[in-house]
Parts: structure tokens; sequence; C-alpha cells
């Protein structure tokens, strides 16, 4: 290439640089001025109702025994609080009253194909379930996944475990870059190893240690626990 040619292409090169610089600062001029996608982050805060600013949504699953309050035999009432009048599954009542106090979305996870509510009958299905290493497929999808920051997780700890839904949802979505804050309620085992397993599963996600953990026997009592919890978290003031 002759020398005149080259400068004439640096020359143009550095034309066009100036160009584009200048279109650079008229693009953020005008954004600037418009006000076009700007965030206030106090407006998210308010949708959120949380003090990280950070969408959230609840993500659980719970599997109350029956939904008649009257005359409950003992598995059912174990499965089961009674709220108002009204019956809710023990992680259910959890995962309502984190998404009351950070005003989360809320989404129950269901298989495609119904539990059995007959305690013996589920106990022998969830059995089954376990020694095959299932993934139950999941009624509904979870739609925009993605415009979440946190993930709360919620189940009942099934022979020291989580139910295999649980493995379903995990193996379905990719939760990188997110914060998954596990909560569960459990006859006596607590989280088992429950939470290291998420971490498994999920690698690119931060998952929180301190996950909130009930009692089936003191679950109608949890509120008070579950909003310090949050304010330990810094989740909510
Ligand atoms: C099939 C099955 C297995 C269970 N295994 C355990 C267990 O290993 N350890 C434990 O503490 N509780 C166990 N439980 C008790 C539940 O964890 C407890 O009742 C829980 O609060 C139920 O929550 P839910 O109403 O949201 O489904 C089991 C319950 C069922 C139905």
């Amino acid at each position: 290439m002759k020398v005149k040619e080259i400068y004439s292409q640096s020359f143009k090169h550095a034309i066009m640089a100036k160009v584009m610089l200048t279109l650079s600062f008229m693009f953020l001029f005008f954004v600037n001025c418009s006000g076009v996608n700007k965030v206030n982050s106090d407006d998210v805060k308010k949708e959120t109702n949380n003090e990280t600013g950070n969408k959230a949504l609840v993500v659980y699953f719970s599997m109350p025994e029956t939904n008649n309050p009257n005359n409950m035999t003992t598995d059912e009432a174990n499965s089961t609080v009674v709220i108002d009048g009204k019956v809710l599954g023990n992680t259910q009542y959890v995962a309502l009253l984190i998404q009351e106090n950070t005003g989360a979305d809320i989404f129950r996870l269901e298989p495609k194909i119904p539990y059995p509510t007959d305690h013996s009958t589920l106990v022998d299905l969830v059995k089954k379930e376990r020694t095959e290493n299932a993934r139950p497929e999941l009624a509904k999808s979870v739609d925009n996944l993605e415009q979440y920051d946190i993930i709360f997780l919620g189940y009942p700890n099934w022979w020291g475990d989580m139910p295999m839904i649980i493995y379903s949802f995990l193996d379905n979505y990719d939760l990188s870059g997110k914060i998954i804050i596990p909560f569960n309620t459990h006859g006596g085992s607590g989280f088992s190893n429950t939470i290291s397993t998420i971490a498994k599963l999920q690698p690119n996600a931060k998952v929180e240690k301190n996950g909130f953990t009930v009692s089936r026997n003191s679950v109608d009592k949890a509120k008070n626990d579950v909003i310090d919890w949050l304010r330990s978290l810094k989740i909510v003031e």
C-alpha cells in the first residue's frame, strides 16, 4: 500500500472516530435530558417493598393433606396449619408470610400429576420417586424468571431431603447470578443437608446459608420469627 493511501485511510479513520464520538455525546445528552430509561431506585423499592430494592420471587412446594379444618387425622394435622379458619400447608403459610412482608411475587410448584392426599399413598409414591431419582413434571412453568434477583425457595423436609419436585425446578431453571434464600418446614429434621444440595445444583447462584426453618408444631406462631429473620438478612427494616 502506498504512503498516500495509508495516510488517506488513517485520515478517514480519524474522521469516523470523530463522528462516532459526536454521536455518542449526542446520545448521552438525549438520554439524560429526556429521562428515558431512567430507573429511580426508590421506585424499585416501593414496588418490591423490600430494603434491598431487588425484585424477589417466592417459589415453594407444599403438600397439605386436607382442606377441611374439621376432624383432621393426625397426619392431616401434621401437614397443615389453620389460619383464620383457612387450611394451609405448613410451607405454604411461611411462603405467604414472606410474600406479605417483602412484597415479592409468589409461585407455587405443583406436579403435573397431582399428588394423592391420602397419607400412606403419598408416602409410597414419594418413596418410589426417591428410589427412581425422579423429576416430576411441573404443572406450570415459571414465567419471566430472569426479572428476579432473589428467589426464596421453600419446601417441606421429605425423607431428610427436598421433595423431588424441587429437583425438577432446580434442573429446569438456571438461577446463575441470583440469590437463593431457602426456607423449610419439618417434623424434626430441620433443613437436613438441603442447603448445600441447592448450592451444588446451582453453582453460579449465591445460596443464603441462613435459611428459615420451622417445625410443623410451631409454624402457626412463626410470623414474628419470619419477620425477625427477614430483618437479619436486611431484606426488611
Ligand atoms: C413423605 C413425607 C416424608 C417426610 N419426611 C420427613 C423427614 O424426613 N424429616 C422431617 O423432619 N419431617 C418429614 N416429614 C414431615 C414434613 O416435613 C412436615 O410435616 C412439613 O411441615 C410438611 O409441610 P407441608 O405442609 O408444606 O407439606 C415428611 C412428610 C412427608 C409427607
